[in-house]
């Protein structure tokens, strides 16, 4: 592995984590490049563009299926991937890591796998008002094909979900809870290990969708007890295309399949098939080999510096930019949560973020501007889109400062 930039007693050394991303090594428009959109996607370290050149240069072949050596090492590679995974999210098993191609991918399993075997017409499943997109669609799939109800746990005006309401929605009927650990619009943790247990007080399950919270908090799925859990790979420094999901083995060993094709079965036959065990029985076709490989590395490469020595710099950062943030006149910050991290999500008087977006990308500020695929989420704080700086671990003060001097520079152009 590349020489990772941590002291573990001095806390995070940000100038030499830094240079582990070559790809904030340039300028935009002439500008250094301020990237404060990783909560769409995150750089990627040397580590993990090396593994996966590595792998494709020496050792890149299908795997489980053949004889030969390239094979051999390609499915080595892959199922140790999988151990690191496991150990990642501290999960009892490696039968228990699913490879998918992302989180959606992994929430639309449990949708149609898990809940649509198992669930009759009124059934509830219960989200939180700050879901994203891929939390809610699913769904809302499920209650017209199969009649299951949808419940919303509302939010307050801080953004935080307002747990007296989950607790009067959670009943016998509530069949699963699936819920953010960090909302990627508003920054919102959740108090998840309180919600697990109330909701397997009343026999529901839990998925979790971890996309946003898995590069910024520590994720131990067995501490949290929780039933599913998903993320993926390109939120934590890793390929896009690949992600997991976690689930209980008791509970991925009683779901059937999702999808059917090689690899996922044991001998086919007209007559009948039989299904492969765990973790394959999920992993139809040839899986994105590379990005499992490549993931394993960005894991690998947070392990060594420390989630929590990540979080830690994080939630400083994420003070200091709060502070200089609100400093800017007109500026609302949306998502005020007292539990909050990475994100600050905003608008300006009078101003189309749109337009503020474009003025920052021409000073070499990367932030998104939109919805942020939680259109309810605009829905309910009144506004059609924010502007959103998110942070990651390789993000230092001099972005924040940047970032502030941006927004001013636009902000006096456009008014
Ligand atoms: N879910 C991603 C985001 O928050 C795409 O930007």
């Amino acid at each position: 592995m590349t020489v990772v930039a941590i002291s573990k007693q001095k806390g995070l050394d940000v100038e030499r984590v830094r240079a582990d991303f070559p790809v904030l090594n340039q300028k935009i428009s002439g500008h250094p490049l301020v990237y404060l959109d990783n909560g769409a996607s995150t750089q990627k370290p040397s580590h993990v563009i090396d593994t996966i050149k590595y792998f494709y240069e020496h050792d890149n072949s299908n795997v489980h299926r053949g004889i030969h050596t390239l094979s051999q090492r390609a499915t080595d590679r892959f199922e140790g991937a999988r151990k690191t995974v496991q150990h990642f999210i501290n999960a009892e098993s490696e039968a228990e890591i699913i490879f998918t191609s992302g989180t959606t991918e992994s929430i639309n399993l449990v949708a149609h796998s898990f809940v649509r075997s198992s669930f009759a017409a009124g059934d509830e499943v219960l989200i939180s008002a700050m879901e994203h997109h891929s939390n809610i669609v699913p769904w809302q799939l499920l209650e017209q094909q199969i009649g299951l109800k949808l419940k919303v746990i509302p939010i307050n005006d801080k953004g935080e979900l307002i747990y007296e309401e989950f607790e009067k929605l959670l009943s016998e009927k509530t069949k699963l809870l699936a819920i953010t650990q960090l909302s990627n619009a508003l920054g919102t943790i959740t108090p998840l290990k309180k919600m697990i247990d109330a909701a397997h007080a009343v026999g529901a399950k839990v998925l979790v969708d971890g996309a946003q919270a898995i590069a910024h908090a520590e994720v131990d799925v067995q501490a949290l007890d929780c039933d599913f859990y998903a993320f993926s790979g390109h939120k934590i420094f890793s390929p896009t295309g690949v992600g997991v999901l976690y689930g209980k083995r008791a509970l991925l060993d009683a779901m059937p399949p999702y999808k059917g094709g090689g690899d996922m079965i044991k001998v086919v036959s007209f007559s009948g098939t039989e299904f492969n065990e765990l973790p394959y029985k999920f992993e139809a076709g040839t899986p994105n080999i590379a990005g499992v490989v490549g993931l394993a590395a960005g894991l690998d490469y947070v392990s060594e510096i420390g989630i929590n020595v990540i979080a830690e710099y994080e939630h400083e950062l994420l003070e200091y930019a709060t502070e200089k943030m609100l400093a800017i006149e007109g500026l609302r910050i949306i998502g005020t949560a007292a539990e909050k991290a990475s994100i600050i999500s905003f608008e300006i008087d009078g101003i189309h973020a749109s337009d503020l977006g474009t003025l920052l990308d021409s000073q070499g500020v990367a932030i998104r501007v939109g919805h942020h695929c939680a259109m309810p989420v605009m829905e309910f704080f009144g506004v059609s889109a924010t502007t959103r700086a998110s942070l990651a671990f390789y993000n230092n003060k001099a972005d924040i400062d940047a970032l502030v001097a941006a927004v001013n520079k636009a902000v006096s152009m456009l008014r």
